[in-house]
């Protein structure tokens, strides 16, 4: 592609995209897709074309007249068939496509810098090519570490400019080489930067998504019923209170996480698709600084609400144990310390704020896979 040098900006739709408009949605078959298709789709006015190799999670989408799927990788020759003639005819492309689990970020960090730059950056180009406005799904990890981590640690009383997360000021802090859980935070980093790179030499529009801890129905797996491996801390969780295992705390479980409903998250999504003159050109936590908690006090909560959506008590004293990152990620693990969201750009550009608690996230969410993975673990028993 040649090089233009600075050219005006392109301007993105002064119209919402949520109705009569043409999406590209990359990844749309994960857990975060199949809520975004779920809102989409009912407007028949809408019509997504999307990308990924796994249906599960939207098979109920699969016959509509205003989705189709292609069913592939962006690493696939096939992958990217016609991607671009899709990116021309959007309005807006959507990439969700993403390898987002820690369990596997020092374990095969080679997959994981390819899933997460390589495979995408291709998607930039084709979209500041096309003049494509992209809405990227990056991470809350680009920031790393929080400078309090280094400057007062364990001390959470802190000045809040030293663990706040602001998008336009904090500066991105992360590990050393050998501590390959920056594997994705650095290419999810380099991406985002390419994106900007895009947008300040070439003109691109773009929207950068930071999510922090997404929770609700059909996140990841549990692992011997529908997937392999180590899911992320609430399905962990899960499986331990419905195989009858102990919770299991990484050193301790003092790491904190603020957590959002994935109702409040799609929310934040369609105003962006609605006030695309707001949303473009801008990066946007998306968090809930009100349910902020300690791993420690998730998995307490996690006992009492399946104790209230099983009507067992002895839920409440499920076993709770600490394990070593080491023996728990293997080596190479170091955690992000917190994660406290500044929301105000989200709230003034958007008018968007989070207003789904912690108690209700979480029963809503375990009460999902209560029905879907207990019912059918009986079943199947
Ligand atoms: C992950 C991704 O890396 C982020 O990109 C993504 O934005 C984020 O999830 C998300 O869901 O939004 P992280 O929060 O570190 O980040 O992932 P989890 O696996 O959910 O871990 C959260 C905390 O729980 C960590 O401190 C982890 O060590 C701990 N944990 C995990 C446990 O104490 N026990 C477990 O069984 C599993």
């Amino acid at each position: 592609m040649a090089a233009r040098e600075h050219p005006a900006p392109v301007k993105v739709a002064d119209r919402p995209l949520t109705r009569d408009a043409r999406l590209v949605l990359l990844g749309c078959g994960g857990y975060i897709g199949s809520h975004l298709l779920d809102t989409l789709l009912v407007d028949p006015s809408v019509r997504v074309d999307g990308w990924d190799p796994r249906p599960d999670k939207i098979r109920h989408w699969l016959d509509a007249p205003n989705f189709k799927l292609r069913r592939a990788m962006l690493n696939e020759p096939s992958g990217l068939d016609d991607l671009h003639e899709c990116v021309e005819a959007a309005d807006a492309v959507i990439n969700l496509a993403a390898i987002c689990n820690p369990a596997e970020y020092n374990t095969d960090p080679i997959t994981v810098i390819r899933s997460n730059f390589l495979d995408s950056y291709k998607v930039v180009e084709i979209c500041a090519e096309a003049g494509k406005w992209l809405i990227h799904f990056s991470t809350s990890e680009v920031y790393g570490r929080t400078l309090a981590s280094y400057v007062s640690p364990g001390d959470y009383d802190c000045d809040a400019a030293l663990y706040e997360l602001d998008e336009d000021e904090t500066p991105f802090l992360m590990g050393p080489l050998s501590s390959q859980r920056w594997t994705y935070a650095c290419a999810k980093q380099l991406l985002e930067r390419y994106i900007y790179a895009h947008h300040a030499q070439l003109g691109m529009p773009y929207t950068i998504v930071r999510p922090l801890n997404f929770f609700g129905p059909r996140m990841d797996f549990i692992p011997g019923q529908d997937g392999e491996g180590t899911p992320r801390v609430l399905a962990c969780f899960m499986k331990a209170l419905l195989h009858g295992e102990p919770m299991r705390l990484v050193d301790g479980g003092s790491a904190r996480r603020t957590i959002v409903s994935i109702r409040d998250a799609i929310r934040a999504i369609v105003l962006m698709l609605e006030k695309p003159q707001s949303a473009a050109n801008q990066a946007f936590n998306v968090g809930n600084r009100d349910n902020e908690v300690t791993m420690a006090e998730l998995a307490d909560l996690m006992r009492k609400i399946y104790a209230r959506i099983t009507g067992d008590d002895s839920f409440l004293k499920h076993p709770i144990e600490s394990v070593s990152a080491r023996d728990f990620y293997g080596p190479g693990y170091e955690d992000c310390d917190r994660r406290m969201p500044r929301l105000d750009k989200a709230r003034d550009l958007l008018g968007w704020t989070p207003s789904v608690s912690l108690e209700e996230t979480l029963l809503e969410t375990m009460t999902y896979y209560h029905d879907h993975y207990a019912v059918s673990r009986r079943q199947a028993g």
